[in-house]
């Protein structure tokens, strides 16, 4: 082993603990490589034209969606793939998700994704979806929401949340944050969710999304 020097392949090879080290080395230079400039990139800190932080009585219906785990069924994100884009709408973009602490992205889909939902159906639609979705659609096995008409959404935590989410960057102004339990009053917690749900994805609904996935002509679709 005279014959090798320290700074060669063999060493390397030949020391368990040096590899260790220097593999977490070049991991870890590769890792900041990729997410350092995330911090400073306009697409990823920047709201999406359009994006406005919730208002008080979505911010409440977000906690409802939280607190229910309707995350466990339901994504919030639209891979690139044209299989998604033609069934939800366009892809997710980072810039959509600025104001979102914590991002409710998910990754189980027992039901459809709920990224582009807003305004899709109307809201009495939610209403009789979530009281029993099987009045609307027969076959589904999403649990039934009743309780949510009958209880009163919570204006007395909405003002604090807002100052909370304020000091991780959501710009909510003083006004907004005082008039929040005036927007909550009388409300229950199905107007809320519901609030929450009809203002989902609908900042991105527009743009054309063809033009966004690919530029070839789509397929006719089927008869
Ligand atoms: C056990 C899994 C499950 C949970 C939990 C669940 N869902 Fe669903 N959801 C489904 C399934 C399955 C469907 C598709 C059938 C239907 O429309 O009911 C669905 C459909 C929906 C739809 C209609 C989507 C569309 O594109 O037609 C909405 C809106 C929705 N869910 C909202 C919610 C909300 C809000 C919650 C939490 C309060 C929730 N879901 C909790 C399984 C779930």
């Amino acid at each position: 082993m005279s014959d090798s020097k320290f700074f060669s392949h063999a060493t390397l090879e030949k020391n368990i603990g040096w590899l260790i080290i220097c593999t977490l080395i070049v991991v870890s230079f590769a890792g900041l490589v990729q997410i350092v400039p995330l911090f400073f990139q306009h697409s990823t800190t920047e709201p999406y034209p359009g994006v406005k932080p919730y208002s008080a009585i979505q911010l409440a219906g977000r906690d409802i969606y939280q607190r229910e785990g309707c995350l466990g069924c339901h994504s919030q994100q639209i891979r690139t793939l044209r299989s998604e884009t033609e069934r939800y709408g366009p892809y997710s973009v980072a810039g959509e998700s600025v104001y979102d602490h914590p991002f409710l992205w998910g990754s189980k889909r027992t039901g459809p994704d709920l990224a582009r939902i807003g305004e899709r159906y109307s809201d009495d639609w939610h209403r009789i979806h979530l009281r029993n979705p099987r009045n609307v659609v027969p076959e589904s096995n999403m649990p039934a929401y009743s309780w949510l008409e009958k209880t009163p959404a919570d204006a007395k935590t909405i003002s604090a949340h807002m100052r909370a989410l304020r000091m991780v960057g959501v710009p909510y102004t003083d006004e907004q944050i005082t008039n929040a339990p005036k927007e909550l009053a009388g409300k229950t917690e199905e107007d809320a969710l519901i609030a929450y749900l009809q203002g989902l994805g609908t900042a991105r609904r527009a743009i054309n999304v063809t033009e966004q996935v690919s530029n070839a002509p789509l397929p006719e679709p089927m008869k």
